[in-house]
């Protein structure tokens, strides 16, 4: 299903036209189809149908409350980094009895936090944070749940920025040190082993290494066992990877069904940790035209979006495919779209054959997931407005950020 198709010419968000949205909500414009992120949240709820699963949505994709509230209302979980995160799921109507809390650097402040709302698990990443969440939860007259996050040392096969699961990244207990931290783990008072988690890396378009993984960690579950050590979850992360441009990712019961496969017959209950397969085909950037410069080398589409909006064609050279929001049967050139920020990697798309003119609307596509989440006010550019769209009605989920805001908690000295 896509959300965003023409109708008459005209690219619409579900039944709206998108430039309704511009004319009421200006631009740039993050703009969600509700239908999509529900169909989304279907297709892996439906992959894991039969199973004792739950999906843990990952809040770093996107945090809109608004998208937190719809997967709470689907019964999501959601999986967090950060004590911020913890508080927009909370805020959003999230249970978090179904957080599981990772990352490489947790605080003994958002450990606290994390204690005292009730967490489900803390995926720990090293020794020393196991020690410090016995401390901590010690402190508080309480037991922490815990996975170890292991690394199995797999190679993703997707850019080195987003791969997490190879020996060489920060991410993880190597598959070595795990066994003997578990026992430590049993050995202290203050935490509880309650899973074992990994995550290898994000936008997978091949299952096998995820399946790779899998065989790790399921033969470390095994050796727990033989420990007297019994596993609750098996947490599987996320990173299934979505179609940018031409690619061909596997669908999630696809990138399921390997898997699904090696659980068959074992009781533990899976977490899986998905963001931008949930929302990222979920979302466009909208933005317009304000200036066309034509040049001997090279043409510009100069927009009003820029990379303080969007930052992955930046600092990954991500494709996003970017069309007009109203086709024209004019003359069509390749065109460098690009922002207004000082800087030459201020671009959104190189090389884009694209029919407009100045003042025309241009719709970045597949922008729903670490799109707004990585968002800056670089160049004092105010945070765009987010924008579901629901059939025929639009609802303004975060209001564009206004230039007082920037700079509200700044002091001259005295
Ligand atoms: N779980 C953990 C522990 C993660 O580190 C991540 C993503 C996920 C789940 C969700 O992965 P996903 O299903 O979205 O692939 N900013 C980059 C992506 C960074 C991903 C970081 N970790 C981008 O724009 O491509």
């Amino acid at each position: 299903m896509s959300a965003f198709g023409y109708r008459d010419g005209v690219l619409c968000a579900e039944s709206v036209p998108l430039p309704e949205i511009a004319e009421r909500h200006g631009t740039p414009c993050y703009v969600y189809s509700r239908a999509a992120l529900l169909e989304r949240f279907g297709a892996f709820r439906g992959a894991l149908a039969g199973r004792d699963a739950l999906v843990c949505y990952a809040v770093k994709a996107n945090s809109n409350l608004a998208i937190l509230n719809l997967f709470a209302r689907e019964g999501a979980g959601f999986d967090i980094v950060s004590g911020g995160e913890l508080a927009r799921v909370i805020a959003a109507g999230g249970d978090p009895a179904k957080v599981v809390f990772s990352g490489v650097g947790k605080t003994a402040a958002e450990m606290r936090q994390a204690l005292s709302a009730g967490i489900s698990c803390f995926n720990v990443e090293s020794a020393a944070e196991l020690e410090r969440l016995d401390e901590v939860a010690g402190s508080l007259g309480l037991r922490a749940p815990v996975a170890l996050r292991v690394n199995p040392n797999v190679d993703p096969k997707t850019h080195p920025y987003i791969s997490t699961g190879l020996r060489s990244n920060k991410f993880g207990v190597a598959c070595e040190d795990a066994l003997p931290l578990y026992l430590r783990a049993r050995a202290l008072r203050h935490v509880e082993i309650a899973g074992i988690a990994c995550h290898i890396g994000s936008q997978l378009l091949d299952p096998a290494p995820a399946a790779e993984a899998a065989d790790k960690i399921l033969s470390l579950a095994d050796r727990l066992a033989a420990e007297g050590i019994a596993l609750r979850h098996l947490d599987l992360g996320g990173g299934l990877g979505i179609r940018y441009h031409d690619e061909t990712p596997p669908t999630v019961k696809e990138y399921f069904a390997p898997l699904l496969a090696r659980l068959a017959g074992r009781g533990e209950k899976l977490l899986v940790e998905p963001g931008r397969a949930l929302v990222g085909n979920s979302g466009v950037l909208l933005t317009r035209i304000e200036y066309l410069k034509h040049g001997a080398e090279k043409n510009f589409a100069i927009v009003d979006a820029a990379m303080n909006d969007l930052i992955r064609p930046a600092l990954y050279d991500a494709w996003h495919d970017i069309l007009p929001v109203r086709s024209r049967q004019i003359d069509a050139p390749l065109y460098e779209v690009v922002g207004p920020v000082c800087e030459s990697g201020d671009f959104l798309g190189h090389g884009r054959r694209l029919g407009v003119e100045a003042g025309d609307l241009l719709a970045v596509m597949s922008a729903g997931a670490y799109g707004m989440a990585q968002s800056s006010n670089y160049n004092s550019r105010p945070r765009a407005a987010e924008v579901v769209v629901d059939g025929e009605q639009s609802f303004v989920v975060r209001e564009r950020e206004q230039v007082e805001q920037l700079f509200a908690g700044e002091h001259v000295l005295p």
